[in-house]
């Protein structure tokens, strides 16, 4: 029988340098947001998280992604959850995050935190609250010895793509085919509910190069797109998804996704379902030849290479950095 494994404390001193400079970036990007986040435990502040949660994904009034029973009791229990307010007007909340913990045995084990859900008003749109509220997070999560968040999202919508593996630089590490059924909700009815799981390495170089702003983006877009290395293509606005397997798979691929889905959801669901088949066809196909998905660009090509050498040279130099820690 397995056992789960206890998370192994970070050592200090370098850890506890860890910690206070996560909290520090966290702080300096909910300034820059004007927000102020904080960890909710109260009733009638959960359910008002389940209120925003309910406005963002355009559900009927009253039903919930997450009841405010089970926040509570998250709460309780020492999982995240955390509420943003808005600095600029009257402290009102523009949107929440949370996570429970969670286990796994493979592939590299230990307890982490599982981000549920994450999700910002429209009023809070281009103030980056939804980067000061991940920044949060993971200090949450380096300060009590977890050193991994996972969280899954819709392979299909850019935005959230460049946000995670651009912004964030979190990994992706599993394609789940329709994951969580068919989805009731005003945004994902009837589209399937394909997710990338990601996971953001806490105490990497990568994560803390991404929480002072540093974008970790593909540079040779325009050189695969010139070889034509391409898997899918349909970059533009309104186009048909068309694949085009590469005569090359070795190298590195660029597969594209649609501009604006949840535009297309209302206008054109038919059009939005052909990009979702598309997509999950072309990434499990590479994925199924040994591609790790690597990289997403601002254009809305997601990076695949295949390159198993380089995987053991860094995850070698995680493991060294993680044991001088
Ligand atoms: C995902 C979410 C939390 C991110 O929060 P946010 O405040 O928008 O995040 P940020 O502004 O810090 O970062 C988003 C980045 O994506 C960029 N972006 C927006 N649309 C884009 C697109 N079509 N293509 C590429 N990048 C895009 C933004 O410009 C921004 O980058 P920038 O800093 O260079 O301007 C927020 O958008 C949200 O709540 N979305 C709805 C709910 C959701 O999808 N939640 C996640 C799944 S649970």
């Amino acid at each position: 029988m397995s056992t789960v494994p206890i998370p192994t404390p970070i050592p200090t001193p370098s850890a506890r340098a860890l910690i206070a400079e996560a909290h520090a970036q966290a702080e300096a990007a909910a300034r820059a947001a004007a927000v102020t986040i904080r960890e909710l435990t109260e009733p009638s502040d959960l359910g008002a998280v389940a209120e925003v949660f309910t406005r963002i994904w355009a559900l009927e009034p009253g039903q919930s992604l997450m009841p405010t029973g089970l926040m509570r009791v998250m709460a309780y229990e020492g999982c995240y959850i955390a509420g943003v307010f808005d600095d600029k007007n009257g402290d009102r909340l523009v949107g929440a995050a949370t996570g429970f913990l969670a286990s796994d045995v493979e592939p590299c084990g230990g307890i982490h935190l599982h981000s549920h859900i994450t999700g910002m008003l429209p009023e809070a749109d281009g103030r980056h609250a939804g980067f000061a509220v991940k920044l949060h997070q993971r200090a949450w999560a380096l300060s009590r010895g977890l050193r991994r968040i996972t969280w899954t999202f819709d392979p299909l919508v850019r935005a959230n793509a460049y946000f995670n593996m651009a912004k964030l630089g979190a990994d992706a590490t599993a394609y789940l085919v329709d994951f969580y059924g068919d989805m009731p909700d005003g945004v994902n009815a009837g589209q399937g509910s394909d997710r990338l799981l990601m996971s953001w390495a806490l105490d990497s170089a990568r994560a803390d190069a991404a929480a002072n702003g540093t974008r970790n983006e593909p540079e040779n877009e325009e050189s695969l797109l010139s070889a034509n290395q391409v898997l899918l293509s349909g970059i533009a606005p309104g186009m048909m998804p068309d694949p085009a397997p590469p005569s090359d798979f070795g190298g590195p691929l660029l597969c594209a996704t649609p501009a604006a889905i949840q535009d297309l959801r209302r206008e054109a669901p038919e059009l939005a379902r052909r990009w979702r088949f598309a997509l999950r066809g072309a990434l499990t196909e590479a994925l199924g030849r040994g591609y790790r998905i690597t990289g997403f660009t601002r254009s809305g090509w997601y990076l695949l290479e295949q390159d198993l050498d380089q995987d053991l040279d860094q995850g070698l130099e995680r493991d060294e950095e993680n044991e001088r820690r």
